[in-house]
């Protein structure tokens, strides 16, 4: 090497070094499936977070570009690239926290169920991976359909011997993120203002927002009920259709991604009141998974709030919505019992 090189070189790896073992200022991240649609923004904004000190790429396909891209980017976490299954365990020793935006999207026509056959293996893959690996880590499961893939995941840590169900959560806060703008528009205020409460699952009919407890306290027509209610509950399919073949939500997931990501590592860090809605295991209704307003904490899922009053709406939503669910988390858990 020519020696300013080699000067480069030594002193970016002591910054690494110095970086990594201040690590304890900071959690380490891995993102399986880095280097896709979601995956790309998600390491961009995840290297801007200062909560992350060490950030793993992990993807089958071109995840030694993503990272030196992103790694070129002057904020603190330093960021390594693991590409294909022989490099999985090395992307996941040591880690706090796992997104896992790994598989397939849909095409315009498709239903997230019809992503299953492809993406319940990878999600077995992985979490095997994390199993082994980092079976302390905290889990964020974005692969569809997560009404399934999070049932794998949990019947995966099972078998290992590893599950604790207050780390392993599906990202539902698209359908939070959607639900406050949407919200926001009828309501002509800034939607940063809103709360929308989104229960269930993240697919059709199991979307229930709870738009009777929006914060600020405000009422609809049965018409806005109506359109917003329709709205969120197909807002990914809007997505799909408008890209029309080339993929689904990939920034706005992203952006949910990481304001999900950074409140699992506030609860880490030992904030108080971090509160977000998230698929999880759950004894809020019969199922054994559902989504609704979670508490995180040092130990991950530290409280899982009841659904409050609902109206009458709201309750034929629920069974409609239960009905549903009951059938994908069956079919996730089978799928890794068989
Ligand atoms: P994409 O095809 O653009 O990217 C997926 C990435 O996963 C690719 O880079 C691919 O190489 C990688 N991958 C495939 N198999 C892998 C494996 N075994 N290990 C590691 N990486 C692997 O897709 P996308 O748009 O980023 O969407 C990814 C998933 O997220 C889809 O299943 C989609 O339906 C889902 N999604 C979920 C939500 C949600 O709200 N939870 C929102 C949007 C999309
Ligand atoms: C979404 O809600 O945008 C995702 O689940 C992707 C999809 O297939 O709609």
């Amino acid at each position: 090497n020519p020696p300013n090189l080699q000067m480069e070189e030594s002193s970016g790896l002591r910054q690494a070094n110095c970086r990594a073992k201040g690590g304890s200022s900071g959690f380490k991240v891995a993102i399986l499936g880095a280097a896709g649609g979601i995956g790309q923004p998600l390491a961009m904004l995840m290297k801007m977070n200062p909560l992350v000190s060490v950030l793993h790429l992990y993807d089958v396909v071109n995840a030694p570009g993503v990272t030196a891209d992103i790694s070129h980017m002057d904020t603190g976490a330093v960021v390594r690239g693991f590409l294909g299954q022989k490099e999985l365990e090395n992307a996941l020793i040591g880690m706090d926290l796992v997104i896992i935006p790994a598989g397939v999207p849909r095409k315009p026509g498709m239903t997230r169920d019809d992503l299953f056959n492809i993406n319940a293996g990878i999600v077995k893959t992985l979490c095997e991976g994390i199993a082994k690996c980092c079976p302390k880590a905290i889990v964020n499961v974005i692969s569809n359909p997560v009404n399934s893939t999070v049932p794998i995941a949990a019947e995966v840590f099972r078998k290992a011997g590893t599950y604790d169900p207050k780390r392993l959560l599906g990202v539902t806060m698209l359908d939070v993120v959607r639900a406050n703008t949407f919200v926001a528009e009828v309501l002509g205020i800034d939607p940063r203002e809103v709360d929308v409460p989104v229960v269930g699952g993240h697919a059709g009919v199991t979307i229930l927002p709870l738009l009777s407890q929006v914060k600020p306290p405000c009422s609809f027509t049965p018409e806005e009920t109506d359109y917003l209610t329709n709205r969120i509950q197909n807002g990914g399919t809007e997505v799909v259709e408008a890209k029309a073949g080339a993929g689904s939500a990939t920034l706005s997931m992203a952006y949910a991604a990481v304001k999900f990501a950074d409140a699992c590592l506030r609860g880490l860090r030992g904030d108080a009141g971090v509160v977000e809605c998230a698929f999880v295991a759950s004894q809020v209704t019969e199922l054994p998974f559902f989504a609704s307003k979670v508490r995180l904490g040092r130990t991950g899922i530290e409280e899982i709030y009841p659904l409050g009053p609902l109206n009458e709406s709201e309750r034929v939503g629920l069974e409609k919505a239960k009905k549903e669910l009951a059938a994908s988390i069956e079919k996730g858990i089978s799928f890794v019992k068989k």
